[in-house]
């Protein structure tokens, strides 16, 4: 694996579950996030995935350093980010910058194209003279695929796909190393869809990005990943390379996630079986105990309720010729056979 430039250890994000309007009593926790691994290589792309409440944004947001974590450390290049204040903190915001999910809500409609994509400067001033602040942002439409010559453009006179550019462009203001973009496709059409993450990956290559990319569809993530890591009540549940996870997925969660993605191949499509998951994931006020799986589970058994598994790697045996360590699944009974669900 290339250099690490994120190593992600332990990361917790708890809310306080409170009742009462007049006086508010803490009535449980809300685990948003609950102890969440990862290492990011540098000019990697490493996939997030999961169901709707699984905790993606909360990491995300951590990860920018929008909300604190609760416990855990955020290491960028070895050092910890949680831990720091002032200016060193400043200067380590500087490299890591997000791309908003929705570009509809995320453009303030009353700041001009110009603006929206400048504004990093204001908070940054040392980044770039004030004299020459407008030419970077038209060199940054340019760069994004857009007209500089519509700097001064409002967010509506642009389509949604022009408008995850203008999210992307201010991301890219301030030169960051890593960029976490929390889903940044799934509000736009799915024709645009490809356009946006081909303007990523040729972005990643200018300008030597690694990416946090976050979606709840597998399939989006496949095309831009080098690994992924899949999501379930505030956890990483399975994580490997991309051809880990695609054609020998080992936690049944992963499993039943794939087997719901189309498959144009319609051979490979009467040999599938589509694995449905029953009942709805749990409150993360509410954890399952052991596996937090284990409510929709359909290989469940007794021990899954009273143990807790830990990520574990595939047995020497069973590992596929491009594995290493790196395919990491937390459950008691994995698949660690070669072929896939598929
Ligand atoms: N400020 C908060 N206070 C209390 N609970 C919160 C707060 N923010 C998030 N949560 C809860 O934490 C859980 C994870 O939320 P999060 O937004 O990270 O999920 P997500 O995976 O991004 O979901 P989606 O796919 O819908 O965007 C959810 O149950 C959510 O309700
Ligand atoms: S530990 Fe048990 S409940 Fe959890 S995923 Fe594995 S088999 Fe299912
Ligand atoms: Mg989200």
């Amino acid at each position: 694996m290339a250099e690490p430039i994120l190593e992600v250890g332990g990361l917790v994000r708890h809310y306080p579950l409170t009742r009462g309007v007049l006086f508010r009593k803490q009535v449980g926790v809300v685990r948003a996030v609950d102890g969440v691994d990862f290492t990011l290589g540098r000019g990697e792309t490493l996939g997030i995935v999961g169901e709707s409440g699984c905790g993606k944004s909360t990491v995300a947001r951590m990860l920018v350093h929008l909300e604190r974590p609760t416990a855990g450390a955020i290491r960028f290049k070895g050092e910890d980010v949680v831990r720091l204040s002032g200016r060193a903190l400043k200067a380590v915001r500087r490299n890591i910058q997000m791309v908003f999910q929705d570009p509809y809500t995320s453009l303030n409609p009353r700041m001009t194209v110009g603006d929206i994509i400048g504004e990093p400067y204001e908070i940054h001033p040392e980044a770039a003279p004030k004299g020459d602040r407008r030419r970077r942002v038209r060199e940054l439409l340019d760069v994004v695929g857009l007209n500089p010559e519509h700097i001064n453009r409002y967010p509506h006179q642009f389509s949604g796909g022009q408008r995850q550019r203008i999210g992307i462009a201010r991301g890219l203001a301030l030169r960051p190393e890593v960029i976490v973009a929390d889903e940044p496709v799934s509000a736009l059409d799915v024709s645009v869809q490809a356009q946006v993450i081909n303007l990523m990956e040729r972005l990643q290559g200018e300008f030597g990005l690694s990416y946090v990319f976050i979606a709840h569809d597998l399939s989006i993530v496949r095309h831009i990943s080098d690994r992924v890591g899949v999501m379930y009540l505030g956890r990483i549940v399975e994580t490997g390379r991309d051809s880990e996870i695609y054609d020998r997925p080992r936690h049944p969660y992963t499993q039943a996630l794939l087997s719901a993605v189309p498959v144009p191949d319609p051979e490979a499509r009467e040999h599938r079986q589509r694995i449905i998951l029953s009942g709805d994931v749990p409150s993360p006020a509410n954890v399952p105990s052991g596996c937090r799986f284990r409510t929709r589970c359909w290989k469940a058994r007794e021990r899954c309720a009273t143990e807790e598994p830990l990520p574990a790697a595939v047995p020497a045996g069973a590992r596929s010729t491009t594995g290493t360590a790196a395919h990491l699944a937390a459950c008691h009974f994995p698949d660690d056979h070669m072929d896939g669900v598929t």
